[in-house]
C-alpha cells in the first residue's frame, strides 16, 4: 500500500461523461492503495507540484480536447513534464474503441509527445439528452447519441496506471 502517494486526476468535461470516467479511474486507483484527488479542471489546484502523478482526461470536441484541459496542460507544462502523467480522451460515439486502439487526435498526440507522458487512451464517449449545444442536439436528433464508454476497458487501463505507479513508488534501489 502507498497511501501517502497522491495522484491528481483532472478532467475537462462539457456534458459530464469524462467527469464520470475520471471518477471511475479514481476509484480503481484508490482500490489499489493510492491516495487520489479527482477534480474538474476548472477547479484544479494552482500548484500541482505536490502530487506524485497526474492523470489528465478530456472530452473531444471537433477533433480537439476540451479547451480548459488544453489550458491546464499549457499552464502546468513544466510540472507535468517532470512527473508521471497519463492522458485519456473521451470521444467516439461508436464502438470503435472496443474494436481497436483509437489513437489520440493530433493535438493531443503532440501534447503527449511534448510532455513525455507514460500513456494515452481513447475511450468511447457518451452523448445523452440534455447535452449542451446545437450540434449536440442535431447529433441526438439523428439518433447518433448513446453511451459508448466501456467500464471494463477503463478499469483495465486504470489498473495498468496503478500497477506502474505502485511498483515505481514503492521500489527502493538495491544497495549491493
Ligand atoms: C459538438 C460535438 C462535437 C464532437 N466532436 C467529436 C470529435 O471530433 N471526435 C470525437 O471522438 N468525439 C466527438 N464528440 C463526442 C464527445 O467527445 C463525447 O460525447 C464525449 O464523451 C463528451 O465528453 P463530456 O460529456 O465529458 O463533455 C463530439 C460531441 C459533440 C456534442
Amino acid at each position: 500500500m502507498t497511501p501517502d502517494r497522491h495522484v491528481l486526476i483532472v478532467y475537462g468535461s462539457r456534458n459530464g461523461s469524462t467527469a464520470e470516467i475520471g471518477r471511475w479511474v479514481g476509484r480503481t486507483l484508490r482500490e489499489r492503495g493510492l491516495a487520489v484527488e479527482v477534480r474538474d479542471v476548472a477547479d484544479a489546484p494552482a500548484d500541482i507540484s505536490a502530487y506524485d502523478a497526474v492523470v489528465l482526461g478530456a472530452g473531444v470536441y471537433m477533433t480537439g480536447w476540451h479547451r480548459d484541459a488544453r489550458r491546464f496542460a499549457r499552464r502546468h507544462r513544466r510540472a507535468l513534464g517532470s512527473m508521471p502523467v497519463w492522458l485519456f480522451s473521451s470521444g467516439p460515439l461508436d464502438t470503435s474503441c472496443d474494436e481497436r486502439e483509437v489513437p489520440a487526435v493530433p493535438g493531443v498526440a503532440r501534447l503527449a509527445h511534448r510532455l513525455g507522458v507514460r500513456g494515452h487512451a481513447t475511450f468511447g464517449g457518451r452523448l445523452a439528452h440534455g447535452a449542451q449545444g446545437y450540434v449536440a442536439r442535431q447529433i441526438l436528433r439523428a439518433g447518433k447519441g448513446g453511451d459508448f464508454r466501456n467500464q471494463d476497458a477503463i478499469r483495465n487501463w486504470a489498473q495498468g496506471v496503478a500497477a506502474e505507479l505502485t511498483w515505481e513508488l514503492t521500489w527502493e534501489p538495491l544497495t549491493l
